[in-house]
């Protein structure tokens, strides 16, 4: 089946969306047109990458996908001796991960859960739209671990879909989301691929993120991206 029907397969589906099979073959595309500027964002990580890491340094990416992160973070540091060690719970999504990243010596990938992984110290972590998958109860152990696991003056690169608190800005953000994906996709494959989404993607406010992350002792943070209900944040270990 071509990428586009088996998007389309993907897009008719009901019930919870699943990084299945299916998901990992698509992924590369379909994230493009539904994360605005998400290549440009993997951009400014590789770049930001490239003042943040020391030489030996350990880089995890925390709910891999299909290795995008490491790939950008490699691109922007070709010489730099660097380790990646790229986590997710599914195999599909990591086979499609491993493939792009065969030319990469450094690299291994785990499949894990997140929130259950024993972290070796590094230097830099990567979560782009993977904290938003975890349960909410879980978030903040999972920020501290992520912060007590940093070397001092390591980093932490946070990119999330966000909420508003106000609900008539919340309402006007979605709907500018909306339609930008309407350049796309459908009206129905927007509806039927937000109902799939309802239950297991939980996105909370940029203020929410960064309280989590003071809490869990990020004291210094910083927007460095943002478009409309979209943000990335980096932040820094004393
Ligand atoms: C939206 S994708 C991440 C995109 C990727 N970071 C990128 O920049 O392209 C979310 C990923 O998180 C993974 N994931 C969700 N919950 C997880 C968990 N508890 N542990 C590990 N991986 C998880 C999913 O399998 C999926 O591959």
């Amino acid at each position: 089946m071509k990428t586009k029907d088996i998007e389309r397969v993907v897009l008719s589906r009901l019930g919870d969306w699943k990084f299945d099979e299916h998901v990992s073959v698509i992924f590369d595309t379909h994230v493009r047109k539904s994360i605005p500027c998400y290549t440009q964002i993997q951009e400014l990580i590789g770049i930001m990458s490239k003042e943040l890491l020391p030489e030996n340094s350990l880089v995890y990416d925390l709910g891999t996908a299909t290795g995008e992160v490491i790939k950008s973070i490699h691109n922007a540091n070709p010489i730099k001796k660097v380790k990646y060690i790229g986590l997710d719970k599914s195999e599909p999504m990591l086979r499609q991960a491993k493939i792009k990243c065969s030319n990469i010596s450094n690299v291994i990938f785990h499949r894990v859960e997140i929130e259950l992984y024993n972290y070796q110290p590094a230097d830099l972590i990567v979560a782009a739209f993977t904290l938003q998958f975890i349960e909410s109860k879980n978030r903040l152990s999972l920020l501290q671990t992520i912060h007590d696991t940093l070397k001092p003056k390591g980093n932490f690169i946070l990119c999330e879909k966000i909420i508003y608190e106000e609900s008539h800005d919340h309402d006007f953000y979605m709907d500018v989301h909306e339609i930008w994906k309407q350049n796309h996709f459908t009206k129905t494959e927007i509806k039927t691929k937000k109902e799939s989404l309802k239950n297991v993607m939980l996105p909370s406010s940029l203020e929410e993120n960064i309280k989590l992350l003071r809490k869990a002792n990020f004291k210094h943070t910083n927007v460095f991206f943002k478009w409309s209900n979209f943000a990335c944040i980096l932040a820094k270990k004393s």
